[in-house]
């Protein structure tokens, strides 16, 4: 039941998150060299409409219309990812001083503006000329990864709040090498696995090299999307099955090596007709776990499994874009049923029962480990009303929803530190272009113009009043608002 007003502590920092190539634009100004979106979003038929990050939202230039929006909205962190071929054109070899000015400027105004930064440095760009190589399913991405990660720990040091080395390394690996609805676009199960390793061995490294530079007190984190699978019948013992397959393929493969220092069992054998996983070298994962301050989680949607009978058609309703190769890798026989709605423009279903879910299993999995979601949010198809502003009820809905359910796994006991709000700005969604909206803040892809929708004052007084009010009262809240 939603508590009429729930109040959330003191110390809980309320942000938004963005990604470099969803905003920035200016793929080719200041040295920045193609990474393997630019290429993805040039290979015909990959991204709706034929869209690319070329302009985006032009935040390369707008950062500091975009920093005083941020500021205006009261947000208390900033969560955005740096492009690794700005700072360092090609992967490797020599840093590009105006790469790192750009960002050292942002750091530097956000302080300003009282807004801790949340830094992200791999949110999927990776060079293009690392890909040429293999990209991850190349160890010595990894070691490259390092470099770059103890490169920028020196140049922006201490002004970082938390230290993020990767976002979702389960799409870079199974979406980007899987299924290749993702960025480089390689279908293939085994090139899926040997990436998710590197993405674990690159994160270990880059965890370490950054504590090297920075000292063992730096906040480090890494941001995981986790699943959470239901069974169709949670009483077939098939089904129970299906999901603990799953579980492995999708979550226990990163919080495995990352968190427990190596991978699951039953992982490796789901995945013996694919690989016998000897691109694993002794020490990779104890390397991996390094120790972390703080679990990043993304949370959007749930969806539901089972044992497939191939009786019918197999379902695959798993929320990701259809390929002809299934990103499960090992789970062919498992299919995903169509969730009861209501849906997101994503076509996601909403149901914040997923995210009391997760943060109460992962924070009973590891009690020792503070939590912090570091995205959740939804696209609608929004518009523009006659008097200019954009009034996202469905958004409000959803975030309130979300957000109560964080609230209650606080009080269930779970260490929640923190929630970022996906996103910002309307930005490059992926293979969807700019078809999909995600902002608290309306971009006009023609002008460029930002508009804070009614969400994003919602959540500005939500900020201010740490008090989640009943949702009925929103249109009070929004009256009452101090930010327009
Ligand atoms: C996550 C990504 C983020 C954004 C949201 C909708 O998977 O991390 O960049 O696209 O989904």
């Amino acid at each position: 039941m939603t508590n009429p007003h729930r109040t959330f502590p003191k110390d809980f920092l309320w942000g938004s998150a963005t990604a470099s190539y969803q905003i920035e634009g200016a793929v080719d100004e200041d040295g920045r060299t193609p990474s393997i979106w630019d290429t993805y979003c040039r290979t015909p038929g990959m991204v709706l409409n034929g869209d690319t990050g070329d302009v985006a939202d032009d935040h390369y230039h707008r950062w500091p219309e975009d920093v005083a929006l941020i500021k205006g909205l009261g947000l208390q962190a900033y969560r955005f990812s740096l492009a690794w071929p700005r700072i360092q054109p090609g992967g490797s070899g020599a840093f590009n001083p105006k790469g790192v000015a750009f960002y050292s400027r942002l750091v530097d105004a956000l302080l300003e503006a009282g807004v801790q930064p949340v830094t992200t440095l791999y949110h999927w760009d990776l060079p293009q000329e690392l890909e040429d190589a293999g990209g991850w399913t190349n160890r010595e991405t990894a070691l490259r990864f390092a470099d770059y990660a103890e490169h920028v720990a020196g140049k922006l040091g201490d002004r970082i709040s938390v230290w993020t080395t990767l976002n979702e390394p389960w799409c870079s690996a199974f979406l980007g090498y899987g299924s290749g609805v993702h960025a480089p676009g390689v279908r293939s199960s085994l090139a899926a696995l040997q990436a998710a390793h590197h993405l674990n061995l690159g994160h270990g490294l880059a965890g370490r090299a950054i504590r090297s530079v920075l000292g063992e007190s730096t906040q480090l984190s890494v941001t995981l999307n986790l699943h959470v699978t239901r069974p169709v019948d949670p009483d077939s013992e098939a089904d129970r099955d299906a999901v603990r397959q799953l579980d492995a393929v999708a979550n226990r493969v990163f919080l495995g090596p990352m968190l427990d220092g190596a991978y699951p069992a039953d992982l490796l054998a789901d995945t013996a007709s694919v690989t016998d996983w000897s691109f694993v070298k002794d020490g990779d994962e104890a390397t991996a776990a390094v120790p972390l301050s703080v679990l990043g989680i993304n949370y959007y949607s749930t969806s539901r499994a089972q044992r497939w009978t191939r009786e019918a058609p197999k379902l695959q309703a798993d929320g990701h874009a259809d390929s002809d190769v299934s990103p499960w890798v090992g789970a062919d026989d498992i299919e995903f049923l169509p969730q009861p709605g209501p849906y997101t423009a994503m076509g996601w279903n909403i149901d914040p029962s997923g995210m009391l879910e997760l943060l109460t299993d992962i924070g009973t999995r590891y009690p020792d480990l503070p939590l912090m979601v570091t995205e959740n949010g939804a696209a609608f198809y929004d518009e523009v009303s006659a008097d200019g502003e954009v009034h996202d009820a469905d958004r409000v809905s959803y975030l309130h929803g979300h957000i109560n359910a964080v609230g209650e796994a606080i009080d269930a006991g779970i260490d929640v530190r923190g929630y970022f709000l996906w996103s910002l700005l309307d930005n490059f969604e992926w293979s969807w272009g700019y078809d999909r909206r995600f902002g608290i803040i309306r971009v006009d892809y023609d002008t460029l113009q930002r508009t804070v929708k009614d969400s994003g004052r919602w959540y500005s007084e939500l900020i201010r009043t740490r008090q989640l009010p009943p949702l009925d009262a929103t249109s009070q809240v929004l009256d009452a608002g101090m930010v327009g």
